[in-house]
């Protein structure tokens, strides 16, 4: 792990350990030499007109895309991962996947898809002429090789059934499952980032810094760099800085490179709050959440809606 001694710094530099580039990272881009990122992560813009995007025809958002990613590719190492986290464009009630039609975006740099990981929350948008959205994919890629960097181990999750033994062969009575747990498979329950979440800061679209540190610890080795284009509040640089790896990203909006810049900074000293990596997620019935319990569902007394209801 790195010391506490870690500056920020503005532009990239090999020597460094965080990088926040206030600009375009097309700009950023250029100043990293080829060859040098073990992981690029990802969420960007949508298209779909929040504050810190314009709404572009679909075609001029792939073609932007497009250039971003072929310089991602430039300066990705020959074992190393690129990992593009989107949702839907969604226009006119019509919602297009957005890893659908960037696809051949990927497939044109030669990249080769490893996992299309379904990312489940359970917060959102409610739909009233569609069932509401509750997923996203990571989708990751990695240059032609059998030797990009996967380690398994790091992020294992517990095992269902950890006392089961094989029952016959030569293995019979021993433990059959591996003690250090199970893949996690490609069906990620992890809570996103809304208003109650211990993360939660003034931008609208932030991901977890739990959903990145999974794909950190099993894409990259310590010391290794991660970059992300889309910064934001600096979640993929505190997920990098966190696991003791080197963390470079680019933000337009200022008022979220300072937020970036503030959190980074306490990930450091080792003050930021995050959630934790395979904390169970929160149950509201366990806890006995008294806004669990439906109240039509109750003996004790009627509330007054159901009492109005039924005098209508
Ligand atoms: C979906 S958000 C990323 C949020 C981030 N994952 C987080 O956890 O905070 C996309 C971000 O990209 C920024 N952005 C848009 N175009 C950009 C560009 N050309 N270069 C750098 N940042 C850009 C937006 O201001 C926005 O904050």
């Amino acid at each position: 792990m790195f010391g506490l001694d870690i500056k920020i710094a503005e532009g990239f530099g090999e020597e460094e350990q965080a990088v926040i580039f206030c600009g375009n990272c097309m700009d950023l881009l250029a100043s990293i030499p080829d060859n040098s990122i073990q992981l690029v992560v990802t969420s960007p813009p949508y298209n779909i007109g929040k504050e810190y995007e314009k709404r572009l025809d679909i075609e001029t958002y792939v073609e932007q895309q497009r250039e971003v990613v072929k310089e991602c590719v430039r300066v990705l190492t020959n074992i190393g991962s690129i990992c593009w986290q989107v949702g839907n464009y969604v226009t006119n009630g019509s919602i297009i996947p957005l890893d659908t039609i960037l696809f051949p975006v990927f497939q044109e740099q030669n990249l080769v898809m490893r996992n299309r990981i379904a990312w489940h929350f359970e917060h959102g948008f409610h739909c009233s002429r569609r069932f509401s959205g509750r997923y996203e994919t990571i989708n990751w890629f990695t240059k032609k090789t059998k030797n990009y960097v996967f380690n398994l181990d790091p992020v294992r999750v517990p095992q269902k059934y950890p006392a089961k033994k094989y029952f016959k062969g030569p293995k019979a009575g021993q433990y059959s499952c591996n003690p250090l747990g199970k893949n996690p498979g490609d069906i990620w329950d992890v809570p996103n980032v809304k208003s109650n979440h211990v993360e939660k800061t003034q931008h609208p679209c932030q991901y977890p810094v739990e959903l990145i540190e999974r794909l950190v610890l099993s894409m990259t080795n310590e010391s290794d760099w991660v970059l992300d284009p889309f910064l934001g509040t600096g979640t993929s640089v505190i997920a990098a800085i966190k696991n003791g790896r080197r963390g470079v990203g680019a933000e337009t909006e200022d008022k979220y490179v300072n937020i970036a810049r503030d959190r980074v900074q306490r990930a450091i000293n080792g003050t930021l709050e995050t959630r934790p990596m395979n904390k169970p997620k929160y149950d509201p019935m366990a806890k006995k959440n008294k806004l669990a319990m439906a109240p039509w569902n109750s003996k004790e007394k009627e509330p007054d809606q159901l009492i109005l209801a039924r005098e209508m």
